[in-house]
């Protein structure tokens, strides 16, 4: 998979790039990133990318003449095109599987108050990573890097996100590791006694009950076998009851 990026800060790219999970996915060449400067097709001597707004207003916006230059040739190339900004379609594991199936992205990162409404017409999706507002389309673009390339065949074990939170439609199940019993709480017998058909049913019923929890609007679009439904029934009497609360230990 190539990835593309354009921006005007390309040094904002370097650290995340190089460091750890995707540090080791580009060095060894499972995903390539370019970052391209979109000063390089700003106009005139100062190289402008941006201008006042029409109507008048607060701040500047990036000017369409750059960012057609910059878009074009990778569109031509047969680059997916996504602009980073939050009127985009909301980032989610959905998203990210499906984008992970690409062979090319380029990432347009927005900045100052906007860009040229024009600009829009060149891309194929417009996506955001949130509901708030970031002071540009960098740390967004990070992010779906981040959410895409690990999804890439080699860069963790497959394993590792078939069990992610989302994956099935559910947060995931907790996780313990060694010491057994630490500040008076013990890791769940179950996932020490070896019996790998109970620690599934387990890590179903804790990964159903979380998602009660916290997330209740995904356990209605989720899909769900008989069992879970059943689970599901038995888990509601309990959290209504108050009891059975895994959080709120830790709460
Ligand atoms: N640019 C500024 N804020 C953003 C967001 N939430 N998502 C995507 N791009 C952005």
């Amino acid at each position: 998979m190539r990835i593309e990026v354009v921006t005007l800060f390309p040094e904002l790219f370097d650290v995340p790039l190089r460091t750890s999970v995707i540090g080791r996915a580009l060095e060894r060449g499972l995903v390539e990133v370019a970052v391209h400067d979109l000063r390089e097709h700003g106009l005139g001597r100062h190289r402008s990318v941006d201008d006042y707004p029409y109507g008048g207003g607060a701040g500047m916006v990036l000017r369409p003449e750059p960012l057609f230059a910059a878009i074009e040739p990778l569109r031509e190339a047969g680059a997916h095109v996504i602009l980073l900004d939050p009127a985009g379609e909301r980032l989610t594991d959905a998203m990210a599987r499906e984008l992970a199936g690409q062979p090319r992205l380029a990432l347009v990162c927005g900045r100052y108050e906007g860009f040229d409404e024009r600009a829009r017409g060149l891309v194929d999706r417009e996506v955001s990573i949130g509901d708030y507002v970031l002071t540009g389309g960098e740390l967004p673009a990070l992010v779906l890097i981040d959410a895409v390339a690990r999804l890439v065949p080699g860069v963790i074990e497959a394993e590792s996100h078939e069990s992610d939170s989302f994956a099935g439609g559910l947060l995931e199940h907790p996780q313990y590791t060694r010491p057994e019993s630490f500040r008076g709480t013990d890791v769940p017998p179950v996932l020490l006694s070896g019996n790998h058909a109970e620690v599934a049913r387990w890590r179903r019923r804790e990964s159903l009950r979380r998602t009660l929890q916290r997330r209740p609007d995904l356990v209605e679009r989720a899909s769900l076998s008989e069992e879970d439904r059943r689970i599901v029934v038995e888990l509601r009497d309990e959290l209504a009851d108050g009891a059975g609360d895994e959080d709120s230990a830790l709460d």
